[in-house]
């Protein structure tokens, strides 16, 4: 191989700009494709072996070794891809691609085998992916982080709960075939609940989505980049009642979960209200002493900077109309994503710390770029965290509940609290 500048690519498929976040942006038009040149070169070779694939492009220099030797050698993951490859070798950078180098052909064993859900391609450049790759969106730095972290504790977790955001696939399946992979290790032991998210919304099945506004979906917005949540249900189950609707309920050890649909109505008068009170409402606590709501959307408390607009602190109507059954019920945790930072608060109601309340986490950094807090933290915020991480919650027995704040980059325990209850009161 030539010395400076190459560039590894698989013939005609991803190109994008390198280290640039592309949120929303096509990979493909970063890269000046229309000036590509081929030039063959005797002094440049190429070779591809037959674990050694790839649907995308590395900078040669990726390789250790590379700028001192002229000679490196690259790995590429691939999931579900059925095509023959060769390989590319480019001098010349994205601005001025010309290809000095051919591999040779790779093919598939099994070229028929079915492929589920299906690739799609087109990415941008070293994100998250374990390959160290490209990836489409270069949107969740930490998710490998988080993935690693739950992972390493698997042995202590009985269940988990993903609540929202899932993928961040936006319309690109080989997205899917990614996070699939990436979570594999953790879905196939333990259960693996999801909760609706704002990027893959509605994931019961497309009844309503966020393709656009008016759609019928309770915000409005674009996220899903047509998805209308499909994937996402279609791959993973819960045991909703209407798979149409993505709340339910669910009884695990000591705990009863109530996951609320934050995409779909939730107001007073609605089948979901309805619901989330006959949740709240049912639970037996001498069996299930642990009461635990969870939605995507922070219908609690938030300090996020964006949240903080009109003094709301929380998702516009969602606090007003639930808190008065949170309180009823005697829900113990509340559980949020879709702000990225660490918050917790005190145990609160009607934004006063109280001896007997809920306690609200949001806990919405698995991977994602985070977004800042209020400068000024409100009375009832004890913990703000902006940094990854996932939150651990583990019931000793009907008097004690402990929660953990973990940090992805690390596995350590950054933020804690315990619920504990009289047991006459449980
Ligand atoms: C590798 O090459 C690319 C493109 O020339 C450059 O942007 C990048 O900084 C280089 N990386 C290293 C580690 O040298
Ligand atoms: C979404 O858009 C519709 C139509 O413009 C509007 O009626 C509705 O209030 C919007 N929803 C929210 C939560 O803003
Ligand atoms: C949060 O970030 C936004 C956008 O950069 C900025 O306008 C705002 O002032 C920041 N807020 C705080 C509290 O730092
Ligand atoms: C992932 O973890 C490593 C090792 O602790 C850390 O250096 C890195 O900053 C983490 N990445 C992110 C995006 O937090």
């Amino acid at each position: 191989m030539r010395g400076g500048g190459l560039l590894f690519l698989a013939l005609a498929l991803a190109f994008a700009a390198c280290g640039v976040a592309g949120y929303g942006v096509h990979p493909l038009s970063r890269i000046a494709v229309h000036r590509a040149r081929v030039a063959l070169d005797e002094s440049a070779a190429v070779r591809a072996s037959p674990k050694l694939l790839g649907s995308r492009y590395q900078f040669a220099n990726y390789s250790s070794g590379y700028a001192q030797s002229g000679k490196g050698t690259l790995k590429f993951q691939l999931i579900n891809q059925r095509q023959d490859f060769s390989f590319g070798l480019f001098t010349g950078g994205l601005s001025n691609p010309t290809l000095v180098a051919v591999s040779n052909k790779i093919a598939f064993a099994n070229p028929k085998a079915p492929v589920y859900p299906r690739l799609a391609l087109g990415k941008t450049w070293n994100e998250a992916e374990r390959d160290g790759s490209n990836e489409y969106q270069n949107f969740q730095p930490a998710s490998l982080n988080t993935t690693d972290a739950v992972m390493r504790d698997l042995d202590n977790t009985d269940v988990v709960f993903h609540i929202g955001d899932i993928s961040y696939a936006n319309g690109y399946l080989s997205q899917w075939d990614q996070f699939t992979q990436q979570v594999e290790p953790i879905t196939s032991r333990v259960p693996y609940m999801l909760a609706s998210n704002s990027v893959s919304p509605m994931m019961a099945v497309g009844i309503t989505s966020e393709i656009s506004p008016n759609s019928g979906s309770f915000y409005n917005g674009t996220d899903s980049g047509g998805e209308c949540g499909v994937p996402a249900a279609t791959m993973y189950y819960v045991p909703t009642e209407n798979r149409a609707n993505y709340w339910y309920m669910a009884d695990y050890g000591m705990f009863r979960f109530c996951v609320a649909d934050s995409e779909q109505d939730w107001q007073e008068g609605t089948e979901q209200y309805s619901f989330i009170e006959h949740c709240l409402a049912t639970v037996d606590r001498a069996k299930q002493p642990w009461l635990i709501f969870t939605a995507h959307r922070v219908l609690g408390y938030s300090s996020g900077f964006y949240y903080s607009f009109n003094g709301a602190f929380g998702e516009p109507m969602g606090r007003q109309i639930l808190e008065p059954l949170w309180r009823r019920y005697r829900v113990d945790v509340a559980f949020y994503g879709h702000f990225h930072p660490y918050e917790r608060t005190c145990p609160v109601h009607q934004e006063k710390c109280v001896q007997e309340g809920t306690v609200h986490v949001v806990v919405g950094g698995a991977g994602a770029y985070m977004s800042n807090f209020t400068t000024v933290a409100p009375p009832w915020s004890v913990y703000r965290d902006m940094d990854y991480g996932f939150g651990k919650l583990t019931a000793s027995n009907e008097m004690t509940l402990q929660f953990e704040y973990r940090r992805s980059s690390d596995g350590q325990v950054y933020d804690s609290f315990t619920v504990h209850k009289d047991k006459k009161n449980v």
